[in-house]
């Protein structure tokens, strides 16, 4: 059994490394790559590339696991929306329509989205068996942000669009959850061992919505991934203390927390799944110093715990590899 495996299905506290967002944006292999592929689902959707782009940060750092080069955005892509980068200003989708959604079957969904899978199954013929393959998905509110063009900026959110949008938004928590559900299922069947539900824009809801837009269609996420008997680890970022009530429902096997979440509260109130990541990843643009320290924080508060090495999210853009390495190699020694 792998080391992420282990500590997520057997508690065993083996402490498993690796990074969200490790695969791109930092590294300077996967900009060389990008810089000839200007149209980013496009990219995505050439699995030689993939799984390339895979298996760089595994080449370059001592880790645990990959997780497969794609995005969340391909699955509304493949229900029939475009999705665009501008530079600079984040992903753009076209204008959400039911009728288009209501003729894509599930073969067309596969179709669209097999070159992930064929990337993975590539990626896994050419990874280290000792290292585990994480496949993700985005949770349904998630996406609808992205979907319905909820997002007014970082942190706030349009709750006039919200309400104009509502037959959109029942309609969509409604059937999307199936969608994510096959393409969790293709991706198991390709060969990925975990699966990492990102809900990156839970922290948008209203303390009222949260039962139906958060804590139940995850639920359905991880009953799905339990089913098919792989391991969930669920990345609610931004609900704060709602953590509790996150996991007193969705009960996935491991719970990856933000940076704004008090560790000591987490270790103390968070019992049961194995706990995922928690560090600032701005602390990476500091010197080596912080880092540590920074890190050290965590590996004490975890010490003989179910706890996998990572950060709070994503790793950032500007982050030099060199301090990646060093922070690998420090978890590593510690
Ligand atoms: O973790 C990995 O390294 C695997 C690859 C991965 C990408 N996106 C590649 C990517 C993963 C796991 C994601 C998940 C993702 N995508 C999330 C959830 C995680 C999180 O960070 O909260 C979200 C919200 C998205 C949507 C998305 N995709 C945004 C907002 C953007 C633009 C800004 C950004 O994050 O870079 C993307 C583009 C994207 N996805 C890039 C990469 C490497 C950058 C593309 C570029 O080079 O311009």
């Amino acid at each position: 059994m792998n080391k992420l495996t282990k500590c997520l299905i057997n508690k065993d506290p083996c402490l498993p490394v690796w990074f969200m967002r490790q695969a791109g944006r930092h590294l300077p292999e996967f900009r060389k790559i990008r810089l000839n592929n200007p149209n980013f689902m496009k990219l995505c959707s050439t699995s030689n590339l993939c799984t390339e782009i895979t298996l760089q940060p595994v080449i370059r750092y001592n880790l645990d696991a990959a997780i497969i080069f794609s995005d969340i955005l391909m699955v509304p892509y493949a229900l029939g929306q475009n999705v665009e980068f501008e530079k600079g200003k984040g992903p753009k989708l076209s204008k959400f329509n039911i009728e288009n959604f209501l003729k894509i079957t599930e073969e067309d969904f596969t179709r669209k989205l097999n070159p992930i899978y064929e990337a993975i199954k590539k990626t896994r013929s050419q990874l280290d068996k000792n290292i585990n393959l994480i496949a993700f998905v985005g949770s349904p509110w998630t996406l609808i942000v992205y979907m319905l063009g909820f997002k007014l900026d970082k942190k706030n959110l349009d709750l006039d669009i919200v309400d104009a949008k509502k037959k959109d938004l029942d309609f969509l928590f409604k059937h999307l959850t199936k969608f994510i559900c096959l393409h969790i299922k293709n991706q198991i069947d390709a060969g990925a061992d975990v699966i990492q539900i990102f809900d990156s824009w839970a922290g948008l809801i209203p303390k009222k919505n949260l039962v139906s837009y958060c804590y139940a269609p995850n639920l359905k996420l991880v009953e799905f991934c339990k089913k098919e008997n792989i391991p969930a680890i669920c990345f609610p970022k931004g609900i704060k203390e709602n953590y509790l009530d996150f996991l007193k429902i969705v009960k996935p096997e491991g719970l990856s927390i933000d940076y704004d979440l008090d560790p000591e509260w987490a270790r103390k109130n968070l019992e049961g799944p194995c706990i995922q990541g928690g560090m600032d990843p701005k602390v990476l643009l500091e010197e080596d110093k912080k880092i540590f320290s920074a890190a050290t924080k965590y590996l004490q508060i975890f010490k003989n715990y179910p706890y996998i090495f990572n950060l709070g999210h994503g790793l950032l853009p500007e982050t030099n590899p060199e301090k990646v390495n060093k922070l690998v190699n420090f978890v590593r020694n510690y």
